[in-house]
Formats: structure tokens, sequence, C-alpha cells
């Protein structure tokens, strides 16, 4: 074969896109060239396929090679080109099935020996191979579960390139060997299982409601108090009472965990829940990375929790990190000559002190810090951030004599179950709209739709707003939550009694 041509695909971001790569033959100096935007690694890719290829008895013609990536426009980054390039290159000289390798999409990096090392990124590398509708995937032997989790393709998990050789018909000799496998990296979904219970909170039940509350509108959360209120202790209960992931939104997960370099084997239906510690850089929250992209705790958190614990103590440039994420649902991050763009659409849970100390407001507690430094301390999380933020819920600490009294405490189950009734209720309610979840339906289609509620059911709330008690802000966020509270009363119509419990949920900061 004069030229060949075979299929692999470039990620940018979450996003996959299919390349060609076409190998052309000519009786001129003998030469291997990789031509089209290729990066630093992908000029590597000729070492470690001249290696493999040798080490595979799949000789490398000792003619003039070029090999072309197209689209050219397309930034093609790190080794998943490897086995696509040997394989067109193998192609030109050693007979093989044109059309078999012209189909297939061949994703995976070589090691020297001729091996497949697995490659972070498979899941939505597949996912977009699938969806450009192309039936047959060749992966690394280690990445194959994780290709299995897409529908309707046929998925070749190979050990070394022989293998793929002898698939597309060429007469070569495969030979037996260990696959290479890389050690289960730690893995963010191990503790999902542990999720703890709603049960272990005693008293606290202005506190569970709103969580639950939170839950079933989607709404972000901040949590202030003492410590010892509790606010960790709930945040972590959140993730138990949201509804399992529907297929998009696990698949969307799972790519996000494989292009984190985590192995990915099945698909999670818990919804994520990251924590990142305030002593986390911009870059751990943003993503970032030298040779891929890797997002980092913010697009982690797609479909799921972000919870910032302590958040006065964030980096003021790390809560900036937060707008664009809390505008668009995505992440971008720029580096030179790449964007690269991935999702995060998730749910905020803020939880800090009132000030530096804690004790600040709290009965019998001895605030000692400077006013300033109060201001200061809880100044990070305004604007931009709170505009955003539904819930403010303040916390006290239990006492003693709370915890030993006997009140009964919702479970989690319990509490999921009301959540999901309310989230199918909204659903309903939005049919028509694009909006699912409450907390995504903007001020003026509240105040102002079809489902606007009527003036009586407003009036406390037009009243507040005339005297300067609350802003149109505030306004919006009582009737966003209003209408999560009737939802989970069951009710088709905003009530008064939900408006007054909703202003009562965020009456919470003067911030
Ligand atoms: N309402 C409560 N019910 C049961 N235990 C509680 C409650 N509030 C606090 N605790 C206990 O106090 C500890 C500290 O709570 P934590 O959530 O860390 O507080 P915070 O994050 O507000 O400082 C928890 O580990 C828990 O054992
Ligand atoms: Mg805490
Ligand atoms: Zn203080």
């Amino acid at each position: 074969m004069k030229v060949a041509r075979t299929l692999s695909v470039a990620l940018v971001g979450a996003e996959g896109e299919i390349v060609e790569i076409e190998a052309d033959l000519s009786n001129q100096t003998p030469d291997f060239k990789i031509i089209g935007l290729p990066d630093k690694a992908l000029a590597e890719a000729v070492q470690r396929v001249h290696n493999a290829c040798a080490n595979s008895d799949l000789a490398l013609p000792r003619r003039r090679l070029t090999i072309n990536l197209s689209p050219a426009s397309l930034p093609k980054h790190g080794s998943g080109f490897d086995v696509a390039i040997a394989t067109v290159a193998v192609a030109t000289e050693i007979a093989m099935n044109a059309d078999s390798v012209a189909s297939t999409v061949h994703l995976g990096e070589l090691g020297l020996d001729g091996r497949l090392r697995p490659i972070p990124g498979i899941l939505p590398a597949v996912l977009a191979a699938a969806r450009a509708g192309h039936k047959r995937i060749v992966v690394p032997f280690a990445n194959t579960q994780e290709a299995q989790l897409v529908d309707g393709v046929e998925i070749l998990g190979a050990i070394n390139l022989a293998q793929v050789a002898s698939w597309h018909g060429a007469d070569v000799c495969v030979p037996d060997e260990e696959p290479i496998t890389l050690a289960a990296a730690s893995d963010s979904t191990a503790a999902t299982d542990t999720i703890p219970d709603l049960t272990d909170v005693v008293g606290q039940r202005d506190a569970v409601n709103a969580l639950i509350a939170a839950a079933a509108g989607g709404h972000h959360l901040l949590m202030c108090g003492p410590p010892g209120a509790g606010k960790t202790m709930l945040a972590r209960r959140l993730p138990g009472i949201l509804p399992p992931l529907g297929d998009r939104a696990a698949l969307a997960v799972a790519s996000i965990r494989s292009l984190s370099g985590t192995r990915v084997v099945d698909l999670d239906r818990n919804a994520p829940f990251e924590a990142p510690h305030h002593s986390a850089s911009v870059a751990a929250l943003v993503g970032g990375g030298s040779r891929i992209v890797r997002p980092g705790a913010i697009a982690r958190a797609t479909e799921g929790i972000l919870f910032l614990d302590e958040a006065g103590e964030f980096q003021a440039s790390a809560l900036d990190a937060l707008r664009q994420p809390l505008e668009s649902g995505t992440i971008t991050i720029n580096r030179a000559g790449l964007s690269a763009e991935f999702p995060a659409k998730f749910q905020l849970v803020l939880a800090t002190n009132p000030c530096p100390c804690g004790d600040y407001g709290i009965r019998g507690g001895n605030c000692t810090c400077p006013p300033a430094a109060i201001r200061r301390y809880l100044g990070r999380l305004s604007g931009p951030l709170l505009d955003r933020i539904d819930i403010e819920l303040t916390l006290a600490r239990v006492s003693v004599a709370q915890r030993r009294s006997e009140v009964v405490a919702v479970s989690t189950s319990e509490a999921r179950l009301r959540v999901a009734e309310a989230r199918a209720r909204a659903a309903q309610r939005l049919i028509d709209t694009r909006w699912q979840l409450n907390a995504e339906i903007p001020g003026s289609w509240l105040r102002d739709g079809p489902r606007s509620p009527s003036p009586t059911v407003r009036r406390p709330l037009d009243v507040a707003l005339r005297k300067g008690a609350i802003t149109l802000r505030g306004f919006d966020r009582v009737l966003r939550l209003a209408w999560t509270l009737a939802d989970l009363d069951g009710k088709a119509q905003l009530g008064l009694d939900h408006i007054g419990r909703a202003l009562f949920l965020k009456k919470g900061m003067a911030l």
C-alpha cells in the first residue's frame, strides 16, 4: 500500500474529535515524519513507534514515510495516537486489510517493547468515536472495561501491536505477553458507599430541612456557624440524599474521572462530592497540567457537589475561579495556544465560621476579633459568589441537653425519597421550559412568568422590598426557594406559608 489511512481521537477538554491519520510512502531518502500540529509528545511518538514496530517484528519501510494528522487545525496532545500511527505506518509495508484499518479507531500509547499502554481519557474518546458513527475501536487492554461503558460499539482490547496488526489481517506472530496494567489509582469513588446517614444528626431540624430543600431544588447553600455546630457533618450527608445520576450525567462524571487518570471500571450513579482543602492551589481547583490538561476539583464536582469547608480561609483567587462555572456550568482552562473546556455544573456548598475565631454573634461567645477582621473574613464570600446562593443558613451548636433529648431524626433514605418526589414535581411544572431544577429558574420568570405568585402571596415580599429589607436579588431567591418548599409539600401553587418559611430559611446572615 502506498497510502494507508486510519482514525483516532483528539481530546480538547472533555470533548473528543475524530482525527484522520494518513501514511504516505515515497521513494526518497529514508525518513519518518509526522505532520499536522504535533506537540512535543507527538514528536516523541516517532521514537516509540520505531522501537515498538522493530520489537514486534513489524518492519517499517526503509523509504520516506510521512504521517499526516488532520484536521491540522485541531490541537493534538499526548501519546494516544501512537497505535494509530504505528498501524498506518506498518500498513504501507505489510499486507493488511485496508478497509479494516481505515474504518477502525485506534487509541493508545505504545511502549518501546510494542505493548499498548493505557491512557487517560479513554471514555470521552470512545464516546466521541461512537457519536461520530464509528463502530470498531481498538484500545489498550487495560482500558477495555472503561471503553465498554459506551453502548453500540465493538471494543477490541489489545495487548500488543502485533495483535492489532493481526486483527487487520497481517501475517504476523502474536507473542503471548502479559498486558500492561496500571495500579488502581487513588479511587475517588471508593468512599461513596460509606456516605454517613442523616440519623446521626441530633436536633438541628431547621438545618436538616434546609439541606433537604437544597437537595430538592439544586440550591447552592451557605452554612455559617461556630466550630462544632455540625456544618461539616451536614455537608457530608448531602450526597446521600441526592437522586442517582442518569446515564448522561453518569457518563459525564466518569469521563472527567477518566481524564483525571482515575481508573474507571463501572458507571458510578452516586453524585460526586468534591471537598478541596482551603489550602488547595488555584490549579488544583481549576485543573491544568503540562502534557495533557487534567480537570481540577471544580470539574470533578460536575453533576454533584463542590463543598468548600472553611470557605473564608480560601484564597480570594480560588473563590474567583468559581465565578465562570457558576455562571456557565463549564470551566475553561487557557494555556498557550490551547483552551480546554470541561463541564462544571455543580451544587456549591460553603461552610464558614462567622469570624476568624468562630465566636462572633454566638450567645455566650467571647469573640475578640476586630470588626475589620470580621468584615474581611466574610467579605471574601460576598458579591458574585453570594449572588448565586439561595440558602444562607445560620447554625448554632446543639447543647448537651438537646443531644440527650429524644427527637426522632430524619433518615437519609426518607430524605432521599422526599427529594426525589419534589424534583419530579418541579420537573413536571417546568416541563415546557429548559429548566429542571428550581435553582436554575431566572428571577424574571419567577416574578413575571406564567407561574408568578398571586399579589396576595407575594405581598410580604413586596413590602419587604419596598422597605429595603430585601434586595430584588433576595426577592428572587426567596421565590425560588419557596417553590422548592411547595414541591416538598406536594403543592402545585405557591402559598403564603412557603414564602414565610423561605424567608426564615434565608434570614441567616446579613451580608
Ligand atoms: N447536631 C449534632 N448531632 C450530633 N453530633 C453533632 C451535632 N453537631 C455537632 N456534632 C458533633 O460535633 C462534631 C463536630 O461537628 P462538625 O460538623 O465538624 O462541626 P463544624 O464543621 O461546624 O465545626 C461532629 O463530629 C459531631 O460528632
Ligand atoms: Mg467543620
Ligand atoms: Zn471572632
